[in-house]
């Protein structure tokens, strides 16, 4: 028997950057997300003789032993397993291919074995390989809460996508593999930044705002909190030692540009993870207008559009 379950990225609108726990994987703080339609992981599990993991076709290589360290540490007498995973989108250049990875892997393994997980301990499983996936097992709009441990930090919906369906524009500036992995990255933060302790302290206050803004539907408030997250985020990664200038000067560029756009009166902002990419989320009127914005802006080499999505799910291979 096999089992096929599909995953989406989610791009975090309050990020999180930083662990209180290693072992469990435990984020230092919460965090709010998007799950994005469009971009897919397809992940095929089946019993086998021995472990093996295929990414997009090739032998996983360090990444399937990351998975399987994964699989060990959440579950004891697993039998050896095949993994098939392809995304339709590039890996590891900071678009979120390990959150839709590892959830789609947590919901492909559960139904494998029979295991009868809850949409929140396929969370909890998901965000112990990846904090970012346990997001992703949801669609919409998604809050990941700091619980008392690492069984009960978890992500829930906060909104279906189509009650809010905004739009996202994807601005790739540099295509490859991204410097530093974001787990590498994060330690870092954590040890050497200055700024680490004010940024975990004021996660909380944005994720109310941004709660608040989305049940509203207030899209400047969402915009101005949520530009200010990414923003405090990429600080703190610049500030570490040595720092992590995962901006590039051609993201910048897209970030004033975006910025300009908003001025002019487009419901626009940009967001930005481990990497050069910039994502700029809108309503679904101005997308157009970004999109050709942004085909003009020096140093883009590629765009994306997408609309929100829905969270992990079992398909029929
Ligand atoms: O899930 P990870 O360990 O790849 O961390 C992702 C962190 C950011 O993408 C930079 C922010 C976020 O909240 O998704």
């Amino acid at each position: 028997m096999q089992i096929c379950a599909r995953a989406h990225p989610n791009i975090a609108l309050i990020k999180y950057w930083g662990k209180s726990d290693l072992s469990t994987n435990l984020p230092s703080a919460g965090s709010l997300s998007v799950t994005l339609d469009g971009f897919t992981t397809d992940t095929t599990v089946a019993k086998a003789a021995s472990d093996e993991l295929l990414l997009n076709g090739e032998p996983g290589g360090a990444q399937a032993d990351r998975v399987f360290r994964w699989l060990d540490a959440c579950l004891t007498h697993r039998p050896p397993l095949h993994i098939d995973t392809r995304n339709n989108f590039p890996t590891a250049a900071g678009l979120a291919s390990s959150a839709s990875g590892f959830a789609a892997l947590a919901l492909a393994v559960d139904a494998l074995l029979e295991l009868g997980m809850s949409k929140a301990e396929l969370s909890v499983l998901a965000r112990r390989g990846s904090g970012s996936a346990a997001r992703s097992i949801f669609g919409g709009f998604v809050q990941l809460k700091l619980g008392q441990d690492s069984d009960s930090t978890t992500a829930a919906p906060l909104l279906d996508a189509a009650r809010w369906p905004l739009e996202v524009v994807i601005a790739v500036t540099q295509a490859g593999p991204k410097e530093t992995s974001s787990g590498e990255g994060m330690e870092r933060s954590r040890l050497t930044s200055p700024l680490y302790q004010a940024w975990t302290e004021c996660v909380p206050g944005d994720l109310e705002k941004a709660r608040d803004a989305i049940e509203r539907r207030d899209f400047g408030a969402l915009a101005e909190v949520s530009e200010a997250s990414f923003l405090a985020m990429h600080a703190v990664m610049i500030s570490s030692r040595p720092g992590l200038l995962y901006m590039k000067p051609a993201s910048l560029r897209c970030v004033e540009r975006v910025r300009e756009l908003r001025r002019e009166g487009l419901a626009a902002f940009c967001t930005m993870d481990a990497g050069p990419q910039v994502k700029i989320i809108c309503l679904p009127e101005a997308a157009d207008d970004v999109e050709a914005a942004l085909r003009e802006t020096p140093g883009v080499v590629e765009l994306h559009r997408v609309g929100l999505g829905p969270g992990a799910h079992l398909v029929t291979a």
